[in-house]
């Protein structure tokens, strides 16, 4: 969603920082760009909708400006256009903000009747609007920051400049990922770290309701009236840049990282670094909390936990969960899995079970992340940056963790026996032997034209072949924008069998030697009323069945075939967006990043 970038520091370096940080945070999805400098004593601000490049090319690189913000907006209030995209100005304040303002009807009103106008349709020009009237009244811009976060309400990461200070660079934060990078005599801001880490390795993360003054070489942060001094952390290692090498686009390439990423994975865990729970005993019950893929995620992991572990587990949107009745207690471990670590929802959870004093732990990817700061413990998924939206090595590592998590949760209630440990061996030898050369089996579908133009594709499955029916369906509408939907198996008849017709694409996940029988019988349902049933199953599993195509997995066994199988999914979903020439890495309207609620 909305990314952030500032800068203070040498004038021939602003407009390179500003453009390359936006560029950098495109992968968080938006559809307007614009940046604000002072040039020549005056604020100029630059806008533009659609791709960054439409805003590269009509900036004069040439600008010599000592500071300057920039901002990719993803719509929330009003339609994307170069009215509201950011940055938005307000006398003499003129700011780029990530969130969303709660209460800017009755601001608004309070404006107006103060005889201030609006031009645009956000929430974010009038927060504007509300900083300049309190500067106005207090001719302080500090006191005029306080007096506006205490009327505001909702979440803002807010980076702004005023024309009276021409040397400095104000930031207010709450609910929204606001990072300030410490370079020699300049200082980056912005909403992650990707966007300035090829600059500076050092940096500090705003908290909640902190806000201040940035300048060249210092700054200053406050919270409720005091100056409060941050701790100075080191990225390690810049190797949170990543490119494309010779692939055509993010996600292509991100899934052809799956094997070495796994292949780390497992052994990074296996070493001494699984042992993260002093005492997995005293929990009587687990929730998962995420949303997206990262729900889907947590729906293997219910399937394995419940299959291997016999531990009940429940599964929430975190949607959901953060405003619903809680049953969680000193029993409990709350686990919230995420990618970004910054998703609005999973963050507001986090937050409600932190103040609960339960028990948590974050499985996300993006270290030092909101989240990983929220949680008593923290699993890194360790997948490196990923930049497509529609997530793919994200979500497979997460699968994986949770396969290294119940093997040392059992580890440590003395139930992984010496069975298990051969077949965890056995599986995870057998997927890293296998994966790779299956990637290369799965690029060629075919059949792929019979899926476009059908008004609806449906995903079937059972267990956790329900749960990458929802991955594996969630990840072609995503990119591809075709209409899809997945459903139990056991449920197709209970209404929505009514919409298969002649051709329309049925894809069952039969993986699972238990239920497959049971999926069969359903799919066959599915032919006899025309459906073009597409079967996903094991090379050892009953290779007879009538149907119109078939993707082949080999059968890992059930600690690591969900690892597996998602892969043709994963690789179908980019060649059917591939053929209809998408933007595959920025799909329409989706966010990677999803910092509002
Ligand atoms: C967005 C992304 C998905 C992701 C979901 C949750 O919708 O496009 O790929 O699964 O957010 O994100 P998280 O960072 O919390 O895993």
């Amino acid at each position: 969603m909305c990314g952030i970038v500032g800068y203070i520091g040498q004038k021939e370096k602003t407009m390179n920082v500003l453009l390359n940080g936006l560029e950098r945070l495109e992968y968080r999805g938006y559809d307007s760009t614009g940046i604000a400098y002072f040039h020549k004593n005056n604020v100029e601000i630059l806008k533009k909708t659609g791709k960054l490049n439409q805003l590269k090319n009509v900036v004069n690189k040439n600008i010599q400006s000592e500071i300057g913000i920039g901002h990719t907006r993803w719509a929330t209030h009003g339609k994307p256009s170069e009215l509201n995209a950011h940055p938005h100005c307000c006398g003499k304040i003129t700011a780029v903000h990530n969130g969303i303002i709660e209460n800017m009807n009755s601001l608004k009103k309070k404006l107006q009747d103060e005889g201030i106008s609006f031009i645009s349709d956000t929430d974010t020009e009038v927060l504007v609007a509300l900083l300049n009237y309190e500067y106005e009244h207090t001719n302080h811009m500090v006191t005029a920051m306080e007096r506006t976060m205490s009327q505001i309400i909702g979440s803002y990461a807010v980076v702004f400049i005023n024309e009276d200070d021409k040397d400095c660079l104000y930031v207010m934060k709450k609910d929204s990922p606001l990072l300030l990078g410490i370079g020699n005599q300049e200082t980056y801001i912005a909403s992650d770290m990707s966007a300035f880490c090829e600059f500076t390795n050092q940096y500090c993360i705003l908290d909640d309701e902190e806000y201040g003054v940035v300048e060249k070489n210092h700054y200053h942060i406050y919270k409720d009236g005091k100056e409060i001094k941050k701790d100075i952390e080191k990225i390690e290692g810049l190797s949170c840049l990543s490119n494309k090498e010779a692939y055509d686009c993010y996600m292509h390439k991100e899934i052809y990282d799956i094997p070495k990423i796994l292949k780390e994975l497992f052994t990074f865990y296996e070493d001494e670094h699984s042992h993260l729970i002093p005492d997995y005993k005293k929990y009587h019950k687990i929730q998962i909390v995420a949303c997206g893929s990262a729900y889907h995620a947590g729906m293997i992991g219910k399937c394995l936990f419940e299959q291997f572990a016999n531990f009940p587990v429940e599964v929430e949107y975190a949607s959901e969960y953060r405003y619903k009745t809680i049953f969680a207690d000193e029993n409990t471990l709350v686990i919230f899995v995420s990618q970004s670590g910054e998703t609005a929802d999973t963050i507001a959870c986090a937050k409600k079970i932190k103040s609960m004093g339960v028990d948590s732990l974050a499985i996300v990817n993006v270290y030092n992340s909101t989240l990983s700061r929220l949680t008593n413990y923290v699993y890194y998924m360790k997948a490196g940056e990923e930049r497509a939206v529609a997530t793919t090595k994200g979500y497979s590592s997460q699968v994986a963790i949770f396969v290294i998590l119940l093997r040392e949760w059992m580890k440590q209630q003395k139930t992984w026996s010496k069975e298990l440990e051969a077949m965890y061996q056995d599986g995870k030898e057998k997927l890293l032997k296998v994966i790779t050369p299956c990637l290369k089996q799965y690029e060629h579908f075919s059949w792929i034209s019979n899926l476009i133009n059908q008004p609806s594709n449906f995903f079937i499955g059972r267990r956790s072949d329900y749960a990458l029916s929802m991955e594996a369906s969630l990840k072609l509408k995503e990119v591809s924008y075709l209409n899809s939907s997945a459903y139990a198996a056991g449920e197709l008849k209970h209404g929505t069998i009514s919409l298969i017709e002649e051709k329309t694409p049925v894809f069952a996940i039969a993986t699972d030697e238990y239920t497959y029988s049971k999926t069969k019988s359903n799919l066959m349902e599915v032919k006899a009323r025309g459906g073009y049933v597409i079967l996903a199953t094991l090379d050892t599993l009953d290779d007879s069945i009538d149907v119109d195509e078939k993707i082949i997995i080999p059968d890992v066994n059930p600690l690591f075939q969900s690892i597996m199988t998602i892969l043709p999914f994963q690789l179908l979903s980019y060649h059917v967006a591939k053929k209809l020439k998408l933007d595959i890495d920025h799909p329409r309207n989706l966010a990677k990043s999803v910092t509002v609620e």
